[in-house]
C-alpha cells in the first residue's frame, strides 16, 4: 500500500489497531517533553507510578513557562524538577535555555521519531519530520513508564504547496491561511501533511512555525517531510546521525487535500479574538498599535530575528509602541548577538526579553488597557495576554516590524524595503552545556521538594449514580485559558491542587469555584469545541477537585476530552445539540452509569425542567471505560505497569 509520511511513522510505531483512520490505535513513543508548567504535575504523576527511571529513548524537561522571580514558586519548582530529572533519567533544559519547542527542534528532533509533549505546541518538531502530539501530563507520564499512547487513527489532510514565498511574505502567512480555510475547528481528529513543490523551498525553521500553529487547528499534528532541506538542518547543528528519509509513496493518498499557492499568498493577520479570524493585513491597516511582541515557540528563530533586526537597522520603534523582543532559544539569542542583530534590536528600541514563553501566556509585557498588541505568536484568545480587555493580533515577524516602526497595523510590503533574504545559517553555535544528563544512577539523588508541591490526592471511584447542579452554563469555543487561566498569578500554584482550584473559571465567572464547593460538585453544560487550545490539565484537573463529575457539551476539543477522562470527569455529548438550549443553570441533573458501555448512549434526567435526555458518552475504548469507572487514571496505570514489568 502506498503511504503518506504520517502513515509510515504510524506504521512503524504501531502496537496495536490498524491503519484505519477513525479506529482506536496505540503507538510506542519515542522521546517525551515537558515545560515547567505542566511537567510538575507529569512528574508527580510519573512518580506515583513507582517506576525506578524512565523508560524512553529520551525524555526532557525545559523550563521555560514560569520565569518571573516575584515569589519563591517558581525558584522552588525550577529546582523539584532539576532533582527529579537527575534521578530519573530525564534531560533537564535549564531556566535561560530557551523555549521548549524551539531548544526541542534544535537539539533533539529526530525524523521518523514520535515525540509526546505536555504541551499543545509540541508538533512543533513535525517540522523536521518527527510525529509530535501534544497530550496532558498524565499521558506523557504513562509514556515514560513504556506504556503506548493511545489516540484515534487520524485522517491525513495534504496541504500541496505550490509557487514560492514573495517577499515579505513568510511561513506564519501560510499557517494562517490554513486556518482562515479551516478554522479552529477543522483539524480535530486530522494530521496536516504537507507536500508538493512548494515544500523543498521551506527551511526546516519556516516549516516549524506552520507546524507549531497547526495545533490551532485543533489537529493532531502537522508533519513535513524529512528531506535534503531537513537533512541540512541537521547537519547544521552538528546532528548528521538523526537524519533518515521521510517522504510520501509517489502514489500516496489523502483523506483530503487543500492547495496553496505560495506566489499568490498576500501577508494575512488573525484579528481578534481567534487564531482563525483572519484577514489580509491591508485590510486592516492603519489601526493604531501599543505593543509590538517577537518571539514565542512560533516564530523566534534565528531567521525571524535576524530578518527583524535588518528591518530594524538604523531606525526607532514609533512613539506610541512598546517593542519586545524574546529569541526562542539560548542558541538564537548567542547567534543574534554575535552577528549583529542584537544592537540592531536595541538601537531601535526594542525591549529584549529573556528566552522563554513570557508575553505569550501573560507572564510580564502586557498590553495597555484596550490596547491593541500585534504578536508573532499563534493565540490571541480572549484574557490571554495578561490584559483582558485587549485587542491581541497574530502576524509574521515582517508584519509585527512593520507595525513597530509605524504605529498602526502595516502591510510589510508597503514599507518600500528591499527584499531581505536570510539563509539557514550553515553551522549554527552549538553549545549543550544548559541541557544537563540525567544522573548515572538516580537512587543516590534526593529530590527537592518546596512548600508549593502538593501530593495529589487519591482518586474516587465513581458513584453509580452522577447528581448535582449545572454549575455552568458556557457557548461554543471555551478555551482552556478560560477554564483554567495561565498568568503571573495563577501559574505559580500548578503544583498545589488545592490553591490553583481557586482559579477555575475566574475569566468567565469568578463565583465558580465557591458554588462548586458549595454544592458538593456538580456538572458543565457547554457548546462545540469545549476545552479547546492547550493540554492544560489542570484545565480538568482542577474542576475534578471541585467536584466536577461530568461535562455536557456539543462537541469537545482533542487534548481536554483526553484529559477529563483522564481524571475520572465524564465526557457526554448531546445525542441532540438542540437540547442544549434546554438545560439551563442551576437545574438540578442525575445520570445513572450503571449501563455505561462503549457507543451506548445514556437518559440524564433534568429533574428541574422535568426533562430527559439522551447523551453519549465520549469513550472511546475498554480504557477509556475502566478510567472513569476507577475515577482516574493513576489507579489504572499502576495495574496496567505491573503487567508490562
Ligand atoms: Fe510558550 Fe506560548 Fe509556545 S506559552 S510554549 S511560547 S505557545
Amino acid at each position: 500500500m502506498a503511504m503518506n509520511v504520517t502513515q509510515k511513522i504510524i506504521a512503524a510505531h504501531l502496537v496495536s489497531g490498524t491503519l484505519e483512520a477513525g479506529r482506536s490505535i496505540a503507538i510506542h513513543i519515542d522521546q517525551t517533553l515537558t515545560q515547567d508548567a505542566t511537567g510538575t504535575m507529569a512528574y508527580l504523576q510519573f512518580e506515583a507510578l513507582g517506576l525506578p527511571r524512565v523508560r524512553t529513548e529520551l525524555s526532557v524537561s525545559y523550563v521555560d513557562h514560569n520565569m518571573l522571580q516575584s515569589g519563591f514558586e517558581n525558584a522552588d519548582d525550577h529546582r523539584f524538577l532539576q532533582s527529579f530529572a537527575a534521578k530519573y533519567g530525564v534531560h533537564f533544559s535549564r531556566p535561560g535555555n530557551g523555549i521548549c519547542h524551539q531548544v526541542h527542534l534544535e537539539r533533539f528532533s529526530r525524523p521518523g521519531g514520535t515525540l509526546l509533549g505536555s504541551d499543545s505546541h509540541t508538533p512543533t518538531s513535525g517540522g523536521a519530520g518527527m510525529l509530535a502530539i501534544g497530550a496532558g501530563g498524565l499521558d506523557i507520564a504513562l509514556a515514560m513508564g513504556g506504556l503506548p499512547f493511545n489516540l484515534n487513527m487520524p485522517q491525513v489532510v495534504g496541504v500541496k504547496l505550490t509557487g514560492r514565498l514573495q517577499p515579505f511574505v513568510s511561513a506564519k502567512d501560510i499557517i494562517l491561511e490554513v486556518l482562515r480555510h479551516k478554522t479552529v475547528k477543522g483539524g480535530v481528529g486530522k494530521v496536516f501533511e504537507y507536500f508538493g513543490p512548494g515544500v523543498a523551498h521551506l527551511s526546516v525553521p519556516e516549516r516549524a512555525t506552520i507546524t507549531n500553529m497547526g495545533a490551532e487547528l485543533g489537529a493532531t499534528t502537522s508533519v513535513f517531510p524529512s528531506d535534503a532541506v531537513t537533512r541540512r538542518y541537521l547537519a547544521a547543528q552538528g546532528r548528521d546521525a538523526s537524519w533518515s528519509e521521510w517522504v510520501a509513496d509517489a502514489d500516496a493518498g489523502y483523506d483530503e487535500v487543500l492547495e496553496i499557492d505560495l506566489d499568490q499568498l498576500e501577508p494575512l493577520i488573525a484579528c481578534p479574538h481567534s487564531p482563525d479570524n483572519v484577514r489580509k493585513v491591508r485590510e486592516v491597516a492603519g489601526t493604531p498599535v501599543a505593543q509590538v511582541a517577537i518571539g514565542s515557540c512560533t516564530n523566534s528563530s534565528y531567521t525571524d530575528l535576524m530578518t527583524v533586526a535588518s528591518m530594524l537597522k538604523g531606525k526607532v520603534v514609533a512613539d506610541g509602541v512598546s517593542l519586545g523582543v524574546s529569541p526562542g532559544s539560548r542558541q538564537v539569542m548567542e547567534m543574534v548577538t554575535r552577528d549583529g542583530g542584537l544592537l540592531d534590536f536595541i538601537g531601535a528600541g526594542s525591549r529584549i526579553l529573556e528566552s522563554a514563553c513570557g508575553p505569550c501566556i501573560g507572564m510580564g509585557f502586557a498590553p495597555p488597557t484596550e490596547g491593541v498588541s500585534v504578536r508573532s505568536f499563534n493565540r490571541n484568545f480572549y484574557g490571554r495576554s495578561g490584559t483582558k480587555n485587549a485587542a491581541v493580533y497574530l502576524a509574521s515577524p515582517e508584519t509585527c516590524a512593520a507595525c513597530a516602526l509605524t504605529g498602526v497595523i502595516t502591510d510589510p510590503r508597503d514599507l518600500g524595503l528591499a527584499p531581505i533574504h536570510v539563509p539557514v545559517p550553515e553551522h549554527f553555535l552549538v553549545d549543550d552545556r544548559m541541557v544537563l544528563a540525567p544522573a548515572a544512577e538516580g537512587s543516590p539523588v534526593d529530590i527537592i521538594r518546596g512548600p508549593n508541591i502538593a501530593k495529589l490526592p487519591a482518586g474516587q471511584a465513581a458513584p453509580a449514580n452522577l447528581q448535582g447542579e449545572v454549575l455552568i452554563r458556557l457557548e461554543d469555543d471555551i478555551t482552556t485559558d478560560h477554564i483554567m487561566p495561565a498568568g503571573a498569578k495563577v501559574l505559580p500554584l500548578r503544583s498545589n491542587l488545592p490553591a490553583i482550584s481557586e482559579f477555575v473559571f475566574h475569566i468567565v465567572d469568578e463565583t465558580f469555584p465557591t458554588r462548586a464547593k458549595a454544592a458538593g460538585g456538580g456538572f458543565i453544560v457547554a457548546g462545540h469545541n469545549y476545552g479547546q487550545g492547550s493540554s492544560r490539565e489542570h484545565a480538568a484537573l482542577a474542576p475534578r477537585y471541585l467536584g466536577v463529575r461530568a461535562v455536557l457539551a456539543k462537541s469537545f476539543a482533542r487534548i481536554h476530552l483526553a484529559n477529563l477522562i483522564n481524571f475520572g470527569i465524564l465526557p457526554l455529548t448531546f445525542v441532540d445539540a438542540a437540547d442544549y438550549a434546554r438545560v439551563q443553570a442551576g437545574d438540578q441533573l442525575s445520570l445513572d452509569i450503571r449501563g455505561l458501555a462503549l457507543g451506548q448512549a445514556l437518559t440524564l434526567r433534568d429533574e428541574t425542567q422535568g426533562l430527559d435526555i439522551p447523551v453519549m458518552p465520549q469513550l472511546a475504548s475498554a480504557r477509556d471505560l475502566e478510567l472513569i469507572l476507577k475515577g482516574g487514571a493513576l489507579s489504572w496505570a499502576s495495574e496496567q505497569l505491573e503487567k508490562v514489568s
